[in-house]
């Protein structure tokens, strides 16, 4: 059985009390936090930066954060999430001008790097890399916000870079996000995914102010 993660998106958390929504989330069973970044050029929306990792380091948050950088270029804002505390760093291959050194910065940094794939984005810029990545991120919608429907292409692509992963022989995460909820993510999970993101799923679960509203639905995933 493959080793689970659930990284909730805290693209759909209340910004306003950002720290503790991650700690409830966490408190609940979330492995990982993910950390959507968003710089209206790559992507039509804009959210947050390497100042609000480095301040949910300094709030207390341990768990892994997994920072999928959707920004064009890529290079630069790199080095700021290493030291903001990122754990895994993954970025779009068209928005980067070299891959390969774009990777190979965030594994000098000491932190997880991977490439993520618009659903129309193919696998093959991973045929040269493979031993640079750590992660392996399918996007099962077109990134830019939250609350899309999952789309039933990245099933099988799933299975494609299962297979990629298997014939490379090495222990790399492969990760879905967009549209995961309590009930597809178990065909997700067949498909060869191993760690789910779930944003509106997890925050948008519940309209009221209680600090263990999470449970429940961390639980059900
Ligand atoms: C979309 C982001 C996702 C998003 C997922 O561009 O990369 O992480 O927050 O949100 P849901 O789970 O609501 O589709
Ligand atoms: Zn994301």
């Amino acid at each position: 059985r493959p080793d689970f993660k659930l990284a909730p998106s805290i693209l759909s958390a209340d910004f306003a009390r950002l720290g503790e929504e991650v700690d409830n989330v966490l408190a609940a069973g979330a492995d990982m936090v993910h950390f959507d970044v968003m710089d209206n050029h790559y992507v039509p929306n804009l959210t947050i930066g390497p100042m609000v990792c480095e301040a949910l380091r300094k709030h207390g948050v341990t768990a892994p954060i997994d920072v999928h950088l959707m920004v064009k270029p890529v290079d630069r804002i790199i080095s700021d999430f290493i030291e903001a505390g990122a754990s895994y760093i993954t970025f779009h291959p068209e928005a980067s001008e070299h891959i390969d050194r774009s990777l190979q910065l965030i594994r000098d940094g000491g932190c997880q790097a991977g490439l993520v794939f618009n659903p129309a984005t193919p696998l093959s810029y991973l045929d040269y890399v493979m031993d640079k990545i750590d992660m392996i991120l399918l996007m099962s919608v077109n990134p830019g916000f939250g609350g899309q429907s999952f789309l039933p292409s990245t099933l099988g692509k799933l299975h494609e870079a299962k297979q990629r992963i298997e014939d490379s022989g090495r222990d790399i995460r492969l990760e879905v996000d967009g549209g995961v909820k309590v009930d597809n993510i178990l065909e997700i999970a067949r498909a060869g995914a191993d760690t789910f993101v779930a944003g509106s799923a997890i925050f948008k679960a519940f309209s009221e102010s209680d600090p263990n509203r999470y449970d429940s639905v961390v639980r059900a995933f």
